[in-house]
């Protein structure tokens, strides 16, 4: 397993003066949810998710050496259009990566960002985003090393994502990660996301259709969110069932247990929730249309018997997850009976996804 110092590199071997790539990168949606960090963007309790497919952030990365090193230089673009509110968040990002990644300060920058959900979807871009810069950033490193391993490229991608919003470490691979030390989880570590293999075939192809119940602001931000786990009365007791969850939601993944899958990934939201709900200072980020759908939910799966279940993040979305062979059922029952609840009756068909995908 990698650490801190596996990722301050040794002086690198090529030059290269200019050049572009292009990678995209997922969102990804948490089963067992990070909530609540420590200093450096480790996280207070371990984390699972299904790495998405159709949304995404497709980033090109342009780069030119300067005449004077010092300082970072670089424009930001989302959608073609020049984006100078990004700008806090990347400086932010390049100053507490730049130890891993010295050359930061030796180019100028150009970074072309575009995402494939709709913007103000109340859909986070932080994951997809900083997983595809990482990796792109990488993608430089790795012409200024030649000699490095896939593995460690993927690694440190994952890792320098994660510096940049946590669960953006788990969006680099697929198609189920974990994140977070783990005591029965080989080679789990908090400094990055690593794939979970045991996976029955019946999750393989689990897919993933997002209610847009509010299409507005986060009205907490993540920072402040993670805050609030600080002195929290319930935190400690929410951070040994994050364990215990992980634990059993891995053996379901593994087996096919859809039931207990259910169970896990339907309480781990309604805990987010309630973390939520019982700090200071406190929150409701559901809105009565996300009760709505999560009640249409339990009473169509207790009538039919179809495994459809919910999660949620820190938001009024509905993420509906169900298996592929009941989709066609689901959709129907989507259409006929959530999608009043959504702003403008909109919704997106995802499902469980590989990772970033190099575009050129
Ligand atoms: O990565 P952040 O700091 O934006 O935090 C994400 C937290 C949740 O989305 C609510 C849960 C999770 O594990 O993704």
């Amino acid at each position: 397993m990698a650490s801190v110092q596996d990722f301050i590199p040794q002086p690198y071997t090529e030059t290269t003066d200019k050049g572009s790539f292009t990678w995209s990168a997922p969102s990804n949606i948490a089963l067992v949810k990070y909530w609540g960090k420590k200093a450096n963007q480790i996280p207070a309790n371990p984390s699972i998710s299904f790495t998405l497919s159709d949304c995404k952030t497709i980033t090109t990365l342009s780069f030119e050496k300067k005449k004077s090193t010092g300082g970072f230089s670089f424009d930001l673009l989302f959608e073609g259009q020049p984006k100078e509110s990004f700008r806090p968040k990347i400086e932010k990002f390049f100053e507490r990566v730049v130890q891993y990644l010295p050359f930061l300060e030796e180019y100028h920058f150009i970074i072309d960002t575009q995402n494939t959900f709709p913007h103000s979807s109340g859909i986070a871009s932080s994951a997809s985003g900083m997983a595809a810069l990482a990796i792109n950033l990488m993608s430089l490193e790795r012409l200024l090393k030649p000699d490095m391993t896939d593995d460690y490229f993927y690694q440190k991608a994952s890792f320098l994502a994660r510096l940049g919003s946590g669960s953006a470490c788990r969006s680099v691979k697929g198609s189920v990660v974990i994140w977070g030390n783990h005591e029965t989880t080989d080679n789990s570590t908090d400094l990055y996301g690593i794939p979970y293999a045991e996976v029955h075939d019946v999750f393989k192809t689990y897919q993933d259709t997002i209610l847009l119940v509010d299409k507005g602001e986060k009205q907490v931000s993540s920072t402040v969110g993670h805050d609030l786990m600080h002195g929290h009365p319930f935190a400690q007791q929410r951070f040994a069932q994050a364990h215990e969850n992980l634990t059993a939601i891995k053996r379901a993944l593994a087996t096919g247990d859809v039931d207990t899958f259910i169970k896990i990934t339907e309480s781990e939201a309604l805990t987010l929730h309630a973390m939520m709900m019982t700090s200071l200072p406190y929150f409701i980020l559901m809105k009565p249309n996300t009760l709505e759908i999560i009640n249409k939910i339990w009473q169509y799966r207790a009538e039919t018997g179809v495994p459809v279940c919910f999660t949620l993040d820190a938001g009024a979305n509905v993420h509906v997850l169900y298996p592929e062979n009941v989709a066609s059922k689901v959709l129907a029952f989507i259409k006929a009976e959530l999608l009043g609840y959504c702003q403008n009756n909109q919704y997106i068909c995802d499902k469980i996804g590989t990772g970033v995908v190099f575009v050129g």
